[in-house]
Parts: structure tokens; sequence; C-alpha cells
């Protein structure tokens, strides 16, 4: 079947070609010296707490982008107490009205784009080609989950029973879901979630990553402007360990959506285990051990093409990123050859440049995390390639690309978030053998494959617990409605964001049943 068929997604813009690159780069300047202020939104107002913190940007650490106030415990209350309140009235509002409501935000993302994407470029540190995915990437998922919204919710289910009776299955919103977003689609799956909760007549508390509290502070106003009631959601920017276990350790919480380490997810979860109140769902999607498989039938080029654009694009840091890849001995060392080439042709730098094609990592402590490893690695797997880093990199967060041959995916304790790729070479006759280290790992999130014999790309498919598999292409970026997106294991509990699945996780089940 189908799905979605009668939606399709946003445009987007070509920066490769001369004009549009200009008037692009005209409307997004006009933004790139400006300065936001913002912080909690709570009842439709924003609120001015004693918590304040400056903004600066992970590419020039002297550059401030704004300011952003934090909330604190008496914010988690009246949210909550809100949020609580309104859940009646959005839940009976109809699923028209909650999907409308979506798509004047999806026009509201396209009319606003420019300084969109200019606070994800100067907050997130992301390239210009990198923000523009961003907010097509929300506009997709609310003019999406609009629609499956009035498929799902719209009209009963009718079930046949015996006669003289009428019985409908039927779905509504759960109460008040929390939505807890990372930093690294700080629009795109800020937006995701939040709008999910909405379309199936959830009110929403909304804790964004204490990194990009700017962009979701301004999303959210977005979501006001274009009709969701201020009671209906809320936005509470501050740190995990208080606004967060505060919020989800809350027995009105009805739902939690989150994205982002498998350890907080656990984390959560034994909260949401351990508190008074019902007995609700976490949906998580969390971190990955991607791998690419290459057998000796693959096209070199096009493996190196997408081995680069998964392990290297958007700094590797994606959850989808390609962290290990497996080369069969009889093409490894040209593959090598070709990807050594292809890392010295990369472009660190500067964000806003076109033809950057690696911006920096989003802080300090991811810097010094992944340099790290990059140490450890360094003294205990054998070096293939490191990017060189250009002169004008020191006064941002920049990592140079680099790729290590390692032995066993068991010499990785942990996923690294930056673009840190790990190869190892075998031999066809242990393949079963790294499929096991493979699954192991107990991560399930993204694959590639690169074979050109089929049955051997759906052996190593159908072996392997992931939840996106990519066969002869890169294998990040993938499309709402296209490719529906989220792992399993370590990985998360599904259901897939952009898919059709994911709004029943978000909705309680009802049956009606009349005796007529
Ligand atoms: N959804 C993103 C991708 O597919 C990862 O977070 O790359």
């Amino acid at each position: 079947a189908i799905f979605g068929s009668e939606r399709v997604n946003s445009s987007g813009i070509n920066i490769d070609i001369e004009n549009e690159w200009t008037s692009f780069r005209d409307g997004v300047q006009k933004h790139m010296t400006r300065q936001w202020k913002k912080g909690p939104i709570i009842g439709g107002q924003p609120q001015e707490t004693a918590a304040v913190t400056k903004v600066l940007s992970p590419y020039q650490r002297q550059e401030t982008v704004g300011t952003i106030h934090w909330a604190g415990n008496a914010d988690v209350e009246m949210a909550m107490d809100k949020a609580t309140h309104a859940f009646n009235r959005w839940n009976q509002t109809g699923v028209n009205e909650r999907s409308a409501c979506l798509e004047r935000l999806a026009d509201l993302l396209e009319i606003h784009r420019n300084e969109l994407v200019a606070l994800c470029h100067r907050e997130a540190g992301k390239t210009l080609h990198d923000a523009i995915d961003e907010i097509r990437e929300a506009v997709d998922f609310c003019r999406y989950y609009a629609v499956q919204a009035r498929e799902k919710f719209g009209a009963p289910m009718v079930m046949t029973g015996p006669t003289g009776e009428s019985n409908e299955l039927y779905l509504s919103g759960r109460g008040v879901f929390v939505c807890i977003s990372p930093w690294n689609f700080p629009l795109a799956i800020f937006l995701g979630q939040v709008t999910a909760a909405l379309a199936a007549g959830n009110t929403v508390i909304a804790k964004p990553a204490e990194q990009t509290g700017l962009i979701a502070a301004r999303a959210t106003e977005l979501i006001l402007e274009a009709g969701v009631p201020g009671d209906v959601i809320h936005l509470l920017p501050g740190d995990g360990a208080t606004v967060g276990s505060h919020l989800v350790a809350d027995p009105r919480v009805a739902g939690v959506a989150f994205t982002g380490s498998t350890e907080t997810a656990r984390l959560i979860n034994q909260t949401l285990a351990n508190r008074q109140g019902a007995i609700v769902p976490l949906i998580a999607e969390t971190g990955g051990m991607n791998t690419m498989l290459v057998d000796s039938t693959a096209l070199p080029e096009q493996v190196v093409q997408d081995v680069i654009h998964s392990a290297f694009g958007s700094a590797g840091q994606r959850c989808s990123a390609l962290r290990v890849l497996y080369l069969q001995d009889d093409v490894a060392e040209r593959i090598i050859q070709l990807l050594k080439g292809a890392m010295k042709e990369l472009l660190v730098g500067d964000p806003a440049l076109h033809e950057t094609d690696i911006g920096p990592v989003i802080d300090a402590e991811a810097l010094t995390g992944l340099e790290r490893h990059v140490a450890k690695m360094k003294q205990e797997a054998r070096l293939i390639a490191e990017t060189p880093l250009p002169d004008d990199c020191d006064d941002g967060y920049f990592i140079a690309p680099v790729a290590f041959e390692i032995n066993s995916i068991s010499q990785l304790e942990r996923e690294q978030f930056g673009p840190i790729l790990h190869v190892i070479r075998y031999k066809a006759s242990e393949l079963d053998h790294i499929l096991d280290d493979i699954n192991d790992t107990g991560y399930g999130l993204t694959l590639g494959v690169h074979t050109r014999n089929e049955a051997s790309a759906c052996y190593i498919e159908e072996r392997l617990k992931v939840g996106n598999a990519y066969i002869n292409r890169n294998q990040i970026g993938a499309m709402v409605g296209v490719q529906p997106f989220g792992g399993q294991g370590l990985s998360g509990t599904g259901p897939k964001a952009g898919g059709p699945h994911y709004l029943y996780r978000f909705a309680t089940e009802r049956t009606r049943t009349v005796n007529t």
C-alpha cells in the first residue's frame, strides 16, 4: 500500500543555483547579527526567570546569539497545572482543527525560514545546507502528522458484532505529554515530538536540550501563532537534572517522548516506573553503533561517497551516522585508498560558507569527549586518514574528521557522536561472526549494505536487529513519510518518527459499545 500519497514533502531550495543561493544568503544575512532573548513560555506568556545564560555560537565562541532564561521548579508546577486543566478541552477539539493548526504552523515555518536557518546555524552550528534541511524536515513533520491525525482520529473504526449492538473503536489523547528533545535536530525533532503529541489530542510540556533553547522558544512562538491555545503548549528551557527530572516524576504526566542518550532514556524509564500515578508510555529514540557492510561486489567509488556522507555529514552528529565500516578483504585496500583521497578534500570550517562540508560540534564537552577518543584510538588503532583543520578553526568547537582501522567492534565502548569512522576488514568466511558481533552491541538503529548480490543484502538485513536498513546508498537523512525513522534495542522503543504508526503511541484506544 502507498501511504500518505496525497501529501508531498517540502521542496526546499537549490543553493547550487547562483540566483537561489544569493537571494537565500541575503535573506539569512539579515538575521546573522541579531540577538534573541527568550525563556520559558507558559500559558502563552514569556517568563523572565532569575537564571539567565548567554548563548554562544559553537563555531565562534566569542559571538553571542542572545540570552535565555532557564525554568525553575515553580515554572514546572505552573506549566503542569495549566496543561492538566487544558487537556479535556483540547482533546475534544475536533481533529480537523488540531490538524489545521499544524498546517498553519508548517506555513509559518516556511514564511520564517530565513530566521530559523540563521538560528539553527548560529545556535547549533549547522551548515547552511543542514539548516535548510532541518527546516524542511520540521515542515514535513507538521504536514505529515496533520494528515495522519485526520486519518486516524477522524472517524471511529466500526467493529462487527452481534445484532442489536453497535461497536466502535476510536483514538483519544492521553493527557499531558512531556517532550524532551535533543540539540542535533533542534527544530525538526523538537517539532516532530510536539506536533505528534498535539495532533493526537494531548497537551504538551516541552523541555528542549540545554544547548538549543532559543530555537525551541522561537518554534513555540510560531506554534502559538498557528492557533494552538496558550494553555495547551508550554516550553521549559532548562537543565535535564532539574527541570527534566522534576517533570518526568510528576504523577500527572501521561506519556514521555524523548530523543537523546540511551543512559537518559533509562533514567526516565526508572523515574516513570517508580513514581506514583498511571503506568505511561515512554517513546525513546536513542543512540546507535551504526555499521555499513561492504562486500567484494560493491562499487568502490559509490561506497566512498556514501561513507563520507554517512560518517562525516553534519559532523557525525546524527544518531543515524555511520560509526563502523566493514570492508571485505579483497576490496578493502582499494576503498581505503579512495577514502583517504576523499577525506583530504573535505572542507571543515565556517558553517556559513557555501563550500563548507563540516561545521563544528556542539560544545566544549562534546569536543573534549571526541578528542579523548581520538587520542585513545591513536594509541590502540591504525590511523587511516585525518582531514587537516584550517587555521581559522581555533575559535570554534571543531574536530578533524578521522578514520581508524580497528580489529573488532567490541573495542568501542560507546557511541562517539562526531566525525570519527572506524574500519574493520573481514573475510567472507567471517560474515556470520561479525553479524553476531554487531547484534551483541545491543544497538539497532541504521545499517548500510553495499553489494550487488541481492541475496547477500537480504541475508545481512534479516540477520541484524536494526530499524533502518539502506542498501547501496548512504544511511542518513531519513525523509518524513518515506523512510520512517527509529530503532530497537538500546537504540529506542519505536514507533518510528515520520511513519504511519507514530501517532498511535501518543493516543489511548477506547471501545464504545451501545445496546441498540
Ligand atoms: N533522522 C535523522 C537521519 O535519518 C537522524 O536523527 O539522519
